[in-house]
C-alpha cells in the first residue's frame, strides 16, 4: 500500500495538503510493510468451490465442497457417476465435488466423494491419511478417509460416527486419536477411532448447549486448541473453558471475551493458538481470536440489514493462573476471515467481509486486503495491511499455507446453488496464491535453503537434530530460528489443528561456503506436538526457507 501510494504521488507536484499524509505513511513504513505481498491467479477454475482444504505431505491439497449444490463444473473421469437415491438435488450426478490439487505442477484431478460433505470437519491422522468426518443428510455420520497417493480416492463409512456432525470441530490428541466436538444440535463429543468398543460412544458437553444462541447458534465450529497441559481450550460464542476430555470435566471457565459479542459460526470470526515457544523455561500458551459479528447480526440479515463486523481481537494467555483478555483493534472490521499461522510465527488474516455474517447471501463489503499480525511486536503496532486481491472471498472460502510459504486461497459461494450471473458475489471456482512480503525477490539473499535433512525425515521426541542450511547473504546469527507447523484442516474460517512450534536451539555452526548448521531439540512430548506430519522451516530475520516434511513418530 505504502509503496503504491508514494510511487503514484511522488513524481507529481505535491499539494501542501498531501504532505502530512505522505509523511504519515512514510513514518509507518518498514521494509516488510512496503513489500505488502503479492497475489497470483493459479487456476481460473478447478470446477468446484473450495469449501474445505487440507495440505497433505505429498504437497497436494485435498479440496471439497458439498454434493447438493447441483452439478459442478468438473466432470468425473471414465464415465463414472454417483447414483444416490438419498441425494437432495441430483440423484444421478456425473460431476465431481472434490479435487486433489498438485502444488508443484499447478494441476488438479477429480476425486469421487460419495456422501454429502457439506460443512464437515477433519484432520490428518498420524500416518498421513486425511480422516474427515460428518456433513449433512446422508453424510452426517460418515467417516471418509483419503490416503495421499497420486491415484488414491476417498473411501467412506457412512455410519462411522456415533452422532450427526454438521459444523463440528476436530483436533488430534497426543495419543493420535481425533476428538470430534459438537456440531449442530450435538452438544457432545466423540473420538475416532473409538479405542474401546464397549465404551460409551458420545460424551456430553453442556458448554455447547449453554453457548447456543436461540435463532443464531453462534457456537458452531468451536475454536479448539490442545493446551500445553494436555487439556483442551474450547471457545464457543463468546465464552471459553479448559476441558479435560478424558474425565469429561470442565477445569476452568475463562472470562467472557470483552464486549460479549459472538465469534463463532454464523458470527464467524477466527482464532489461532499463537506459536508455542519451546525455548522458554516454562512453556506458555496464548490464543488470539479476531473478528466476528455483533450479537443479533445474523437475525438482522434476514431483514436484509447488514451490520458492521467486529474490528477487535482478543488475546489471552490460557496457561496463566489468572487469565485475562487483552483487546486489540484491527485496521478494519472483518467477519469470515481466516487466520493462518505463517512459518515465521506471524498470523495472516485473510478473506471475508466487513458487513453481515456467514450464511446464504448474508455478507457484504468484501475485505480484499489481508492483514499480518506480529504477535511479538509492541501493542499498537502489530497489524500490517497487505496488498489486496481483486476476488471477493466471502462465505465458503478457504486458505491454507503451502510448503513454499505461499498461501493457497480458494472458494466463495454464498448461494445455495452454483450461480455465476445476476448475483452480487458469483460462485468462485478459482484458486489464487498469496505470497506474503517475505517471498519478495529483494529478500532472496537472506532466505535460508535447507539442505539436510531431506524431506520426509522421521523424528522422535526430545531428540537433538542438526539442520543444515545455506544463506547467500550475510547471516544474522542471532536471528535464526527453526519452526514446525502442523498443517491444518481449513473450513468456515477456522483452521483445525493448526499449531506452530518454535524449537529450542542449542548451537549454530558456520561450515563455510554460506553453509550453516543449527542444532535443535525436537518437541519433548506428544502433548506439545501430537505425532504425525509437520512442516519444518528455518527462519532467518523473519524470512522462512521452503519447508521440509518431517514426521514425528
Ligand atoms: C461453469 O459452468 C456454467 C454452466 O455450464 C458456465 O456458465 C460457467 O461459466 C462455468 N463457470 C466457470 C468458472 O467455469
Ligand atoms: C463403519 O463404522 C462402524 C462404527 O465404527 C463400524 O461398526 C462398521 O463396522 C464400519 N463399517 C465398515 C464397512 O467398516
Ligand atoms: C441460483 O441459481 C438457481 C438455479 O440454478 C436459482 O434457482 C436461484 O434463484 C439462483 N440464486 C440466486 C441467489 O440468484
Amino acid at each position: 500500500m505504502t509503496l503504491q501510494f508514494s510511487s503514484l504521488f511522488l513524481p507529481m507536484t505535491l499539494s501542501p495538503l498531501l504532505f502530512p499524509v505522505l509523511f504519515l505513511f512514510a513514518a509507518m513504513a518498514s521494509p516488510s510493510e512496503a513489500a505488502g505481498g503479492q497475489w497470483q491467479l493459479l487456476q481460473k477454475s478447478i470446477g468446484i468451490v473450495s469449501m474445505h482444504m487440507q495440505l497433505m505431505q505429498n504437497d497436494r491439497v485435498v479440496i471439497f465442497d458439498r454434493t447438493d449444490f447441483g452439478l459442478s463444473n468438473l466432470t468425473l473421469p471414465n464415465g463414472r457417476c454417483r447414483h444416490n437415491p438419498k441425494e437432495m438435488v441430483v440423484k444421478t450426478d456425473c460431476t465431481a465435488h472434490s479435487v486433489e490439487y498438485d502444488v508443484a505442477s499447478n494441476t488438479f484431478r477429480a476425486l469421487f466423494v460419495q456422501t454429502n460433505v457439506w460443512c464437515s470437519s477433519g484432520a490428518v491422522f498420524t500416518d498421513g491419511r486425511l480422516i474427515q468426518t460428518g456433513g449433512f443428510n446422508d453424510g452426517d455420520r460418515a467417516v471418509r478417509i483419503f490416503n495421499p497417493c497420486p491415484t488414491c480416492d476417498w473411501t467412506e463409512n457412512d455410519s462411522g460416527l456415533a452422532d450427526r456432525r454438521w459444523y463440528a470441530t476436530n483436533h488430534i490428541l497426543p495419543d493420535g486419536r481425533q476428538i470430534i466436538i459438537g456440531g449442530r444440535r450435538a452438544f457432545n463429543y466423540e473420538f475416532y477411532p473409538k479405542n474401546d468398543a464397549t465404551a460409551k460412544n458420545t460424551y456430553s458437553l453442556p458448554f455447547l448447549a449453554q453457548t447456543n444462541d436461540r435463532g443464531a447458534e453462534n457456537n458452531l465450529y468451536p475454536f479448539v486448541f490442545l493446551n500445553v497441559d494436555g487439556n483442551l481450550f474450547i471457545f464457543a460464542n463468546s465464552k471459553s473453558i479448559l476441558f479435560d476430555y478424558n474425565n469429561n470435566r470442565v477445569l476452568k471457565t475463562y472470562p467472557e471475551i470483552p464486549g460479549g459479542d459472538p465469534r463463532c459460526y454464523p458470527s464467524t470470526g477466527s482464532a489461532v493458538l499463537l506459536p508455542l515457544n519451546l525455548q522458554a523455561p516454562s512453556i506458555q500458551a496464548e490464543v488470539l481470536v479476531c473478528g466476528g459479528a455483533p450479537r443479533g447480526s445474523y437475525q438482522q440479515t434476514s431483514r436484509r440489514k447488514f451490520l458492521g463486523a467486529l474490528n477487535t481481537c482478543g488475546r489471552i494467555k490460557i496457561t496463566d493462573p489468572n487469565p485475562q483478555w487483552v483487546m486489540e483493534t484491527m485496521p478494519r472490521a472483518r467477519v469470515m476471515g481466516d487466520m493462518i499461522t505463517l512459518p515465521n510465527g506471524n498470523v495472516l488474516i485473510i478473506n471475508g467481509a466487513s458487513l453481515g455474517t456467514a450464511g446464504w447471501e448474508n455478507g457484504r463489503n468484501p475485505v480484499l486486503n489481508p492483514l499480518i499480525y506480529k504477535a511479538n511486536s509492541p501493542g499498537g503496532s502489530r497489524f500490517e495491511l497487505q496488498n489486496p486481491s481483486n476476488i471477493p472471498r466471502m462465505y465458503h472460502s478457504t486458505a491454507v499455507l503451502l510448503r513454499d510459504g505461499r498461501v493457497l486461497v480458494g472458494g466463495s459461494n454464498p448461494h445455495i446453488y452454483y450461480n455465476f450471473t445476476n448475483v452480487l458475489f458469483p460462485t468462485e471456482l478459482s484458486l489464487e496464491a498469496f505470497s506474503p512480503w517475505y517471498l519478495d525477490a529483494e529478500f532472496a539473499s537472506l532466505r535460508p535453503n535447507i539442505i539436510a535433512p531431506a524431506s520426509q525425515f522421521k523424528l522422535k521426541y526430545n531428540q537433538k537434530l542438526s539442520v543444515r542450511f545455506q544463506v547467500r547473504g550475510t547471516l544474522a546469527e542471532n536471528k535464526v530460528s527453526v519452526t514446525m507447523l502442523a498443517p491444518p484442516f481449513n473450513t468456515h474460517s477456522f483452521s483445525m489443528n493448526q499449531r506452530l512450534l518454535l524449537l529450542a536451539t542449542s548451537k549454530l555452526t558456520n561450515l563455510g561456503r554460506s553453509t550453516y548448521e543449527i542444532e535443535v531439540t525436537t518437541p519433548f512430548s506428544a502433548i506439545l506436538a501430537p505425532p504425525g506430519y509437520y512442516l519444518l522451516f528455518v527462519v532467518h530475520q523473519e524470512i522462512p526457507s521452503v519447508g521440509i516434511w518431517v514426521q514425528i513418530i
